[in-house]
């Protein structure tokens, strides 16, 4: 699969942790490369915008609270984020939301607990069914239909 990967400083060594576990996918890094202050915007509607296009199948997206890259990749026409902290949520995002981007926290969780999600995560289908109708829903009003 080919997933575009982004953060900002407060997550660029969780960015680059998670790399490990993602192996046997093509990735495509749109940054940030190093430790020093930026503003995430600048990369994540870069990853988001990449998704949306069809460039990459999924996205995985990393500032320090995931509150920043969820509000961003959630403004890309045609994207469905979600933030999540547990394997479960992760599971969930996949299951019922068919989300198309992970977003990660960099300062509140662990590598391990990273390697968990996202393990989860990738693999998940959705589960379409009376899911499938609530997202078209949400398609729906994004195309400025009611
Ligand atoms: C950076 O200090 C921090 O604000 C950012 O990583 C993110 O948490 C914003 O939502």
């Amino acid at each position: 699969m080919k997933i575009a990967l982004a953060s900002d400083h407060a997550g660029f060594e969780l960015k680059e942790a998670i790399k490990d576990f993602l192996t046997e996918h093509e990735l495509i890094d749109f940054g940030t490369h190093s430790n020093e202050s930026m503003d995430y915007p600048d990369t994540g509607f870069k990853a988001a915008e990449a998704v949306a296009r069809g460039e990459c199948e999924r996205g995985i997206l990393i500032c320090g609270s995931g509150l920043g890259m969820s509000i961003v990749a959630n403004k890309v026409k045609g994207i469905r984020a979600a933030l999540c902290n547990s394997v479960e949520l992760a599971r969930l995002s996949r299951q019922h939301n068919d989300a198309s981007i992970l977003v990660l926290q960099g300062r509140f969780i662990s590598k391990k607990q990273a390697g968990d999600i996202i393990k989860t995560w990738v693999f998940t289908e959705f589960d379409g069914g009376r899911h499938k109708r609530r997202i078209d829903k949400i398609s729906k009003f994004e195309k400025g239909g009611k």
